[in-house]
């Protein structure tokens, strides 16, 4: 599998995205996550500008509805060409199975999917109080993993701290996307297990997503180039 960083373009327009993208140099072009915030405000426009400035880009919208909904909506986003994208594994077997579908380009190609498990915001007490989930949250991440990979995706969103369970799980072709990633001398914002590029290889993570170390750097093209000397290279 191709290990990659990917930078979290946290960003609420359009100008401070393009802006912050035009401080890498031509022939540099860093594989980019647009989620929720970005896509929601400035539509599927923004998509289709970093695409065209050559960019790979992981859609992170977590889709959860019923399968039918997910994959029509997941055929709007592979017309968008994007290169990743993701769903809520809560929404069943069928549904996962239906997205893949949605998201299978006539030629046969389609963008990587990856499923969230338990979000990380989710404690083992609300799970059970509210959710009424009463197994234990790493049972829960593994088999909603396993669910994933049975309905055919290619892997899923996960704490580095999961990566080597969830691929003891479901195999290390098993793809897993990693935040929650800190240098070892910058802060953890609000980030609560945070890892370092290098721990984050060693304990199974195949692509990092990486925000404010490399966002709110003095040198972001620096922080990023850092971040792919600690993970890609031992
Ligand atoms: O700035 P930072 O590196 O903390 O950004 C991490 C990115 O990964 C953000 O876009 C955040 O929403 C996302 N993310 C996360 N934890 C998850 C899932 C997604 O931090 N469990």
């Amino acid at each position: 599998m191709n290990k990659d960083v990917i930078i979290a373009l946290d960003f609420s327009s359009a100008q401070e995205t393009l802006d912050f993208l035009d401080k890498f140099p031509d022939g540099k072009k860093p594989f980019v996550k647009i989620g929720m915030e970005l896509f929601y405000s400035q539509g599927p426009d923004i998509v289709r500008r970093v695409k065209q400035r050559g960019h790979k880009i992981f859609l992170d919208l977590k889709l959860c509805d019923i399968p039918n909904t997910v994959k029509k909506a997941m055929k709007a986003l592979s017309g968008l060409g994007v290169d990743m994208t993701n769903l809520h594994a809560f929404g069943t077997k069928a549904m996962m199975e239906a997205a893949v579908e949605g998201l299978t380009r006539p030629d046969g190609t389609r963008p990587m999917l990856l499923a969230v498990t338990q979000l990380t915001s989710t404690t083992q007490e609300a799970m059970r109080e509210e959710l009424m989930i009463d197994a234990d949250m790493p049972e829960v991440v593994a088999r909603y993993a396993l669910n994933a990979r049975d309905a055919g995706l290619d892997g899923v969103v996960c704490s580095p701290l999961e990566a080597a369970k969830v691929k003891l799980t479901c195999g290390i072709d098993f793809a897993t996307v990693t935040p929650g990633i800190r240098f070892a001398d910058s802060a953890a914002d609000d980030q609560r297990r945070v890892m370092t590029p290098a721990r984050a290889r060693e304990a199974g993570s195949d692509f990092l997503v990486v925000g404010r170390p490399i966002t709110a750097a003095p040198d972001p093209v620096k922080a990023y180039e850092r971040c792919i000397a600690e993970f890609l290279v031992k």
